[in-house]
């Protein structure tokens, strides 16, 4: 076999794999608010991670005292997602952390060390792949603005699904973007519902599709045919490089409300997003499925603040936010609402360095408010 039949034939078997995967695309939607018993799983990760957890763990705690105590939420410590196991077991998320957090029905997580190069995939894209995590939602709000932005991203394709499994030729190398028909209909309609649960009234789609002609083409041609259900939400289109222009612009960026976008152009657009709210830092995420969630900090696992011996300042405003959005997907609604209250009210400033609180004292400083 030649070189380019190599290719040719892994490229066949993506494509395989790829219509497979539309298959079994339909899941039902889990009803939290008909649940006896909801286990939420606590994965630490890497770095960072396990000192903002600890912090989140408290409140988490606090918040469900009784439900914990009454057997109705159990709290599921899950071990062993470090890169460390990782790297030993040479799988993105080992076989048997995995099992586990499938018995669970949300995880609270912590961020994971991506490896640079080499040929292991994110352990966050695994999740999200695995568990079918297809909405990345994320909010953005500076009142005093009158910004309240929410990015519903697309989480389980478009550039991410075959990232680590490109294909190489002499002198060259090419990566694949696979955008379905199922996959764009499922997450504009989380990112229209949600407008229509929360009184937005208009929803901006945010594409490349003057150059990625089919993918994003469809992505925009789908995302207008759900948006026919929806009469009462204005709908519009944008490309992706003057949507990051808008956003720094303050003569209209708090116009836009409800944003959905593919896999990577949201990655990129929710950084700046948090970046504008006050730091990456600041933004939670939650990664939401029919079956499973996964709530995480925006950020990664900051292996720097450790060396540089910081790990105590570490900010837990990211995981605590994500912990809110947990605690509104999985119907505990006044807890939700309790914690966001006192991350709003809470006048402690952690800087990430000496000259602001630590972790520890914001948390608690934070739980005298809850
Ligand atoms: C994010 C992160 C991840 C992503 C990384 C860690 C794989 O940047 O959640 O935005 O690219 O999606
Ligand atoms: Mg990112």
């Amino acid at each position: 076999m030649t070189e380019l039949e190599r290719a040719c034939e892994s490229f066949r078997i993506l494509m395989e794999e790829q219509q497979a995967r539309i298959a079994k695309m339909q899941a039902e939607k889990v009803d939290f608010s008909k649940k006896d018993t909801v286990t939420i799983g606590l994965v630490d990760g890497d770095g960072i991670g396990p000192l903002i957890m600890n912090q989140a763990v408290k409140v988490l705690e606090t918040l469900l005292a009784d439900e914990i105590a009454a057997g109705k939420i159990i709290l599921k410590r899950i071990e062993g997602l470090t890169i460390e196991n990782r790297l030993a077991k040479n799988q993105p998320v080992p076989t048997e952390v995995l099992a586990e957090i499938k018995t669970c029905d949300v995880l609270l997580k912590g961020p994971t060390t991506t490896p640079m190069g080499g040929k292991m995939e994110s352990a966050n894209v695994t999740l999200r792949r695995e568990l079918d995590l297809y909405a990345n939602v994320r909010p953005v709000s500076i009142p005093g603005e009158g910004i309240d932005w929410m990015f519903y991203r697309e989480n389980t394709e478009g550039e991410y699904v075959l990232g680590s499994r490109g294909v190489e030729l002499p002198g060259m190398a090419v990566d694949f973007k696979v955008t379905t028909d199922a996959g764009t209909r499922r997450i504009a309609r989380a990112a229209f519902d949600y407008a229509r649960q929360n009184g937005k009234n208009r929803v901006s789609i945010v594409t490349k599709a003057n150059i990625m002609k089919k993918t994003d083409g469809k992505f925009t041609a789908i995302c207008h045919e759900v948006a026919a259900e929806y009469p009462e939400i204005s709908v519009d289109d944008w490309y992706i490089d003057i949507m990051t222009a808008n956003l720094v612009n303050p003569a209209i960026r708090n116009q836009f409300q409800v944003m959905v976008m593919p896999n990577l152009y949201g990655d990129i657009i929710t950084d700046e997003a948090a970046q504008i709210q006050g730091g990456v830092g600041t933004a939670g995420s939650a990664n939401i499925g029919d079956r499973y969630a996964m709530f995480e900090a925006i950020h990664g696992s900051a292996p720097r603040m450790l060396e540089e011996g910081l790990g105590d300042y570490a900010n837990p405003s990211s995981i605590l936010k994500a912990e809110a959005m947990l605690l509104r997907h999985i119907c505990r609604g006044a807890a939700a609402e309790k914690l966001e209250n006192a991350l709003e009210n809470c006048k402690t400033v952690v800087t990430g360095d000496r000259s602001g609180a630590t972790g520890a004292q914001f948390t608690e400083d934070l739980m005298m408010l809850l």
